[in-house]
C-alpha cells in the first residue's frame, strides 16, 4: 500500500436475490471494518435501493456499468444525465443554473446520484470482452460520469494469451490511454488492475506480479499525464483476491487495495480483506 488512503471494492457482478443480500448487508453492517480505508460495494442495478436503504452509511455504493451520455431512448441503459437547459441564457441566469445545478447533482437529479451511488466501474474486462465494450466508449464513458460526479473504478488488464505474448504493458497502457484521451481530471479516478486470467479462476498474481504491473502503470501516469497524478492516483488489484491472500498483495508499495469478486459476497471474507491493510 502507498498512495492516498486504502480503498476495497466489492464488485456483486451478477449476483443475488434480495433474501442473499439483505443476509450479506447485514453481514456487513455488523462488520469489525478498518477506520482508515474507503468501501464500496456495486450490487447490481435491480437492488441498488435495497442496498441503499440497509447498509451502514460507512460503506459507499457503486455503480457496474453507466451510459456514454445523457439518457432517453435508450432502452435498458441507466440515465446519467443532469437537468438539460434549451433556451438560450444570460450571463447572470447561466451562473445561477451552474450553481443550482451543482446543488442538484449532489441532492440528486440524476438517476445514479439519485439512487444513491457515488461510484462507477467501467471498463470490467467482462463487459470489454464478453459485451464488447472497445477503449474509446469506455473512455467516454468516464469522462461522462466523471461530468456528473460520479467517481469512477477505472479497469484494465491483460489477458492470458496476451501475457504469455509478453505484451502485459501494451495491453494494460493502452487501455489506459483509452481513459488518458477523454477524462482531463483524475482526481475522482481509482485504476482497478485486473489481469483477466486472474478473475474468477483462483489463480490470483503473485504479490510480485501484481507489483510490477502497478509500478509501470505509475510510471505510464508519471510519463504521460503528470508527475502529481502518478503519486495520488489509487491503483487497486482485482482478481481471485480472498481473505488468505490479500493482506500479502497489501504489502506491495504500489498496490493501494482491492476489486473484490467472488469474496466480496461473503461479508466475513470481505471484512478480513478491507481489514488487510494493517
Ligand atoms: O471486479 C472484480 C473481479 O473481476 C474479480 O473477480 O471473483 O476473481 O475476485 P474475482
Amino acid at each position: 500500500a502507498g498512495s492516498g488512503k486504502f480503498f476495497v471494492g466489492g464488485n456483486w457482478k451478477c449476483n443475488g436475490t434480495k433474501d442473499s443480500i439483505s443476509k450479506l448487508v447485514a453481514d456487513l453492517n455488523s462488520a469489525a471494518l478498518e477506520n482508515d480505508v474507503d468501501i464500496v460495494v456495486a450490487p447490481p442495478f435491480i437492488y441498488i435501493d435495497q442496498v441503499k436503504s440497509s447498509l451502514v452509511d460507512r460503506i459507499d455504493i457503486s455503480a457496474q456499468n453507466s451510459w456514454i451520455g445523457k439518457g432517453g431512448a435508450f432502452t435498458g441503459e441507466i440515465r446519467n444525465r443532469a437537468p438539460a437547459y434549451q433556451t438560450p441564457l444570460d450571463g447572470l441566469r447561466q451562473r445561477q443554473i451552474k450553481d443550482q445545478l451543482k446543488t442538484w447533482l449532489v441532492h440528486g437529479a440524476e438517476q445514479l446520484i439519485d439512487i444513491g451511488c457515488k461510484w462507477v466501474i467501467l471498463g470490467h474486462s467482462e463487459r470489454r470482452h464478453i459485451i464488447g465494450e472497445d477503449d474509446q466508449f469506455i473512455g467516454k464513458k468516464a469522462a461522462y460520469a466523471l461530468s456528473q460526479n460520479l467517481k469512477v473504478i477505472a479497469c484494465i488488464g491483460e489477458k492470458l494469451d496476451e501475457r504469455e505474448a509478453g505484451k502485459t504493458f501494451d495491453v494494460c497502457f493502452q487501455q489506459l490511454k483509452g481513459f488518458a484521451d477523454y477524462v482531463t481530471s483524475w482526481e475522482n479516478i481509482v485504476i482497478a488492475y485486473e489481469p483477466v486470467w486472474a478473475i474468477g479462476t483462483g489463480k490470483v498474481a503473485s504479490p510480485e506480479q501484481a507489483q510490477e504491473v502497478h509500478a509501470a502503470i505509475r510510471d505510464w501516469l508519471k510519463k504521460s499525464v503528470s508527475t502529481e497524478v502518478a503519486s495520488e492516483t489509487r491503483i487497486i488489484y482485482g482478481g481471485s483476491v480472498s481473505g488468505s491472500n490479500s493482506a500479502d498483495l497489501a504489502k506491495k508499495e504500489d498496490i493501494d487495495g482491492f476489486l473484490v469478486g467472488g469474496a466480496s459476497l461473503k461479508g466475513p471474507e470481505f471484512a478480513t480483506i478491507v481489514n488487510s491493510v494493517t
